[in-house]
């Protein structure tokens, strides 16, 4: 049965990172489920250390969850906001949303938004805060990130109302992470529909090194399985995978 959510949903017209006011708030005894979100971040915070530009028109989003007694259940959690996210942004703005693994979703070879969960220790509590920034009606990006960015405006041509974005996000996040920690098989299925990696030339980075290799699939546990030149396969869990080429991309696809 679904579950009734209690948790606030708190909007913020600036902060530094959502993940870090968050993270305040499990601070003062935040609810299991609680959002903020906001329409600006000074401070941004992207994956692998790196920051995440997050201008005026963009929605800036972190869950916070009481991480699982079993950790195992929530190791699909980063795998489930993406899909969440993609079905948000599919209801919503109408946009059909792919995953370059393991976790960007993209629209016509660019990224329409991004995802850091990031775990942490609050009044005692283990705790996980799903963030997620999506460009939605960014009107442009900075030079260095016009080939590789782009926003639901962009490429609809439409203004999307954020609380709106705001409030499917949540729906689908509540329902996603439920499904992810029941270990549902329908959202793994959901997430290789979408995986735009699978059946590309890839290159795959870890600690300054890169390896060419051709993505096989993804695993049950969200891994991805390639197909080494030398013909071995390997299961690759951590870093980051990049398209060698922009085409071609699956029918109807993004
Ligand atoms: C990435 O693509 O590297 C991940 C970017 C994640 C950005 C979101 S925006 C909301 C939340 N707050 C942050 O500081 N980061 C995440």
């Amino acid at each position: 049965m679904e579950k009734r959510r209690t948790a606030p949903i708190r909007f913020l017209a600036e902060t530094d990172s959502t993940n870090l006011a968050i993270r305040r708030l499990a601070e003062e005894g935040a609810q299991d489920g609680s959002v903020i979100w906001a329409a600006r971040q000074t401070a941004g915070r992207g994956r692998l250390g790196r920051s995440f530009a997050s201008p005026e028109g963009g929605l800036y989003y972190s869950m916070l969850l009481r991480q699982s007694e079993d950790p195992a259940r929530d190791l699909q959690l980063t795998p489930a906001a993406a899909v969440a996210a993609a079905r948000a942004i599919e209801r919503v703005c109408g946009l059909p949303c792919g995953v370059k693994w393991p976790n960007d979703l993209v629209c016509g070879g660019k990224k329409l938004c991004g995802i850091l969960c990031e775990s942490f220790i609050a009044q005692e509590k283990r705790f996980v805060v799903l963030g997620i920034g999506v460009n939605v009606n960014t009107a442009d990006f900075p030079s260095e990130l016009r080939e590789i960015a782009v926003s639901v405006r962009q490429l609809t041509g439409k203004e999307t109302p954020l609380p709106a974005l705001a409030q499917a996000l949540t729906e689908e996040l509540d329902a996603a992470v439920e499904a992810a920690r029941q270990g549902d098989a329908a959202l793994l299925e959901d997430y290789r529909a979408r995986c735009v990696t699978v059946g590309r030339e890839v290159l795959l980075l870890r600690e300054g090194e890169s390896r060419e290799a051709f993505a096989l699939g993804v695993n049950e546990d969200y891994s991805l399985r390639v197909r080494l030149p030398d013909g071995s396969t390997e299961d690759i869990r951590f870093g980051e995978v990049s398209l060698r080429s922009k085409a071609p991309l699956p029918k109807g696809g993004c």
